[in-house]
């Protein structure tokens, strides 16, 4: 997997050529229901490895059929916090190599006319004090919403947050990053643009609808 650095401290760009082919499918107008649903899930898959680089490992004992193996545990319980509707499908990609994630489902929609998140639904694991969260929706357009969830989780407790996107602009990164700064953002583009209707441009259009089929 690779990534770069990029002018944003705190912002790692995945630039895997896998993850941009995806996206580059994801982008095309023309791509229907499954292919969107399909990669969506795939990228989310490779983006994994990139996001969990650095998480700890504590010693594990396992008995191979030829002896004992001292391997690797994760020291820290994962929960993957999505932020519903479009980050379901970054979360399914992701449970593909942490099968054993918690999830906190974080309800939120866009009041259309304050471009606004309300929430609707929060309902998070017990342990989020203690794990590594990833919070992951698929865009960061206004970052308002992703500042909101981030928020919500650390008034319940969660202390190791990451934040994974596909698409994100500078609009987005400005209002995350100065409010949570101490959260790590992994994306796999930095659009040039945020219209005034609060889509990314060129973007891919809205995840939730291709992601589920709604559009129309
Ligand atoms: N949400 C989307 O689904 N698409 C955008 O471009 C911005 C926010």
């Amino acid at each position: 997997m690779s990534s770069t650095k990029n002018n944003w401290p705190g912002v790692t760009l995945i630039d895997h050529p896998l993850v941009q082919v995806k996206l580059t499918q994801m982008r095309d107008a023309a791509a229907g229901t499954q292919v969107f649903r399909s990669r969506l899930t795939q990228a989310a898959t490779l983006m994994v490895a990139e996001v969990t680089r650095d998480l700890s490992t504590r010693p594990c004992v396992v008995r191979t059929p030829m002896a004992d193996h001292t391997g690797a545990a994760l020291a820290r319980p994962l929960i993957i916090a999505p932020i519903m509707r479009a980050g379901l499908g970054l979360m399914e990609g992701m449970l593909h190599l942490l099968p054993d994630a918690g999830v906190a489902h974080i309800g939120m929609f866009r009041n259309e006319e304050t471009l606004r998140p309300e929430t609707y639904y929060f309902k998070a694991p017990a342990n989020l004090a203690e794990a590594d969260v990833l919070v992951v929706d698929p865009m960061l357009a206004t970052g308002w919403s992703a500042t909101a969830a981030i928020g919500q989780l650390k008034e319940r407790g969660a202390k190791s947050l990451r934040f994974v996107c596909l698409l994100s602009c500078a609009q987005g990164l400005e209002q995350l990053r100065a409010a949570h700064p101490d959260v790590p953002v992994f994306t796999a583009a930095i659009d040039p643009e945020l219209n005034a209707k609060g889509y990314i441009v060129p973007g891919l259009g809205d995840a939730g609808d291709r992601y589920f089929g709604t559009v129309g």
